[in-house]
């Protein structure tokens, strides 16, 4: 199986419709976990087996890994994960956005493809539009968790997610990174780059009351901070 795709490739600009919490969970009236780009849904899997009173949904744009994840999801005696293939950046917004409010209550970006060099850095899962929906969805306390082992993969969503001023992390967190995984289940990547025994970056975020900056805003300062080279005219 091929280990990246690319998300930009015109196959995946295609918007589906994700069911609803009512369409997808024996009890949707549940706070939700939401796993962004889960792969074969291992850690997801295993979440929801540890909390039956939460609601879990991975979504992964590799479908042969959805089949078999989606497979286990639908076995689970608790009515309560489903893993869904799309593209997280085309197809995850308008489903946010229908949630009831304070549904959706923790999100987890693991492990992210590493679109490293600038030129890629459109590919990259966690964008301002995404990182905009998934602040608009959240209620004040609500957590966004990133963890990668690569540094120039982590740091830009740390960025972002930082300039966008609707989040902060717990007052007691080491900085930069985390010293331990809040989640009990580690993901498939973690426990390969566990094994190696190679250092894992990680931070919690809790959605602050801030509102949102308008998304061309966020744009424009995430280009400067990215991208410093090609920046964005403002203005007439
Ligand atoms: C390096 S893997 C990590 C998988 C898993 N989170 C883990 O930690 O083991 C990143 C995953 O994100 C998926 N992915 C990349 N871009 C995506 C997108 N735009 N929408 C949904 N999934 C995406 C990839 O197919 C891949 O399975």
């Amino acid at each position: 199986m091929r280990q990246h795709v690319n998300p930009l490739s015109r196959f995946f600009q295609l918007p589906l419709h994700l069911p609803a919490p009512q369409d997808l969970f024996d009890r949707p009236e549940q706070p939700i976990h939401l796993d962004i780009g889960c792969a074969r849904g291992r850690c997801i899997l295993g979440l929801a087996a540890l909390n039956p009173t939460w609601n879990h949904l991975g979504v992964e744009i590799r479908r042969p890994l959805v089949t078999s994840a989606d497979r286990d999801a639908l076995q689970s005696e608790n009515g309560n994960v489903r893993i869904l293939f799309c593209n997280a950046n085309i197809s995850l917004e308008g489903w946010l956005q229908a949630l009831p409010v304070d549904r959706l209550q923790r999100v987890s970006v693991q492990f992210p493809d590493p679109w490293f060099k600038r030129r890629h850095r459109k590919r990259r899962m966690l964008q301002p539009p995404l990182l905009l929906a998934i602040a608009a969805a959240l209620e004040p306390g609500r957590e966004l968790f990133l963890q990668s082992d690569v540094l120039p993969v982590i740091e830009p969503m740390v960025a972002l997610t930082e300039l966008s001023g609707c989040f902060e992390r717990p007052e007691l967190d080491a900085k930069p990174w985390r010293e331990d995984n809040p989640l009990p289940v580690p993901t498939e990547r973690e426990k390969y780059v566990l094994d190696k025994q190679a250092p894992i970056y990680r931070v919690l975020y809790r959605r602050n009351g801030e509102p949102l900056p308008p998304l061309d805003q966020l744009e424009a300062r995430w280009q400067e901070i990215d991208n410093p080279a090609e920046r964005i005219p403002t203005g007439a």
